[in-house]
């Protein structure tokens, strides 16, 4: 099976790419490298990198037609609270517009299976702890309210499988020797 990795260059999906390779998959990543690493692109022995927007949507479409991609795990986002708080619509414009840009070019080019990273920050402040999928959304900042526009699983169109990752809390170094998000302000 063959997966393409939007944001494979940065932190998390630098690290799911390898699980994937480790499991088996074939991989193309997909990033713009406006926050990743070429480094990082370079150590994913085993893996394809192209150069390039998540809101290119021939490039996307192209890229699953011929690789015969089945799945897109999307972690191409920008995510960092502070810079959120300062830029919002840069925020807006790169998780909501280009993310659902990407969503569309994948259902056009009739990827059966989408999975989008999110994150715990659309529950803002728990009014209950373990936080449930159904806990209210109330996010308090910018990042967390990009999260909230993404549809939920389900009514993205045709027969898709679809699911929202959501986390806390990823900030343990691991694997690549590159410096988690924690040490950029998360
Ligand atoms: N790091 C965490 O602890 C954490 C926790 C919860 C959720 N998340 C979610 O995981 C995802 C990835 O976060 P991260 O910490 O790995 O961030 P990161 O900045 O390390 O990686 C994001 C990658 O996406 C790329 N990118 C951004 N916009 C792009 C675009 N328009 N086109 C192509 N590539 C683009 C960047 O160049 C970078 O390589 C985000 O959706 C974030 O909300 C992260």
């Amino acid at each position: 099976m063959h997966i393409l990795v939007t944001g494979g260059a940065g932190y998390i999906g630098s690290h799911t790419v390898q699980e994937l390779l480790r499991a088996g998959y074939r991989v193309t990543v997909l990033d713009n490298l406006s926050r990743g690493h070429m480094a990082v692109a370079q150590v994913l022995d085993g893996a394809e990198f192209v150069w390039g927007d998540i809101a290119d949507r021939e490039l996307v479409v192209g890229l699953v037609r011929s690789r015969g991609i089945q799945a897109v795990l999307h972690f191409a986002a920008l995510s960092l609270v502070g810079e959120s708080m300062a830029e919002p619509s840069l925020y807006y414009h790169n998780n909501v517009v280009k993310g659902l840009s990407l969503l569309e070019a994948a259902r056009e080019a009739e990827v059966p299976c989408f999975i989008f990273s999110s994150t715990a920050a659309v529950y803002g402040e728990p009014v209950q702890v373990p936080i449930e999928e159904d806990h209210p959304l109330a996010p308090t900042n910018p990042y967390g309210a990009t999260w909230c526009w993404w549809p939920p699983p389900g009514v993205s169109g045709k027969s898709w499988t679809g699911a929202p990752l959501r986390r806390r809390g990823n900030h343990r170094p691991h694997g690549l020797g590159v410096a988690p998000a924690a040490s950029r302000g998360l």
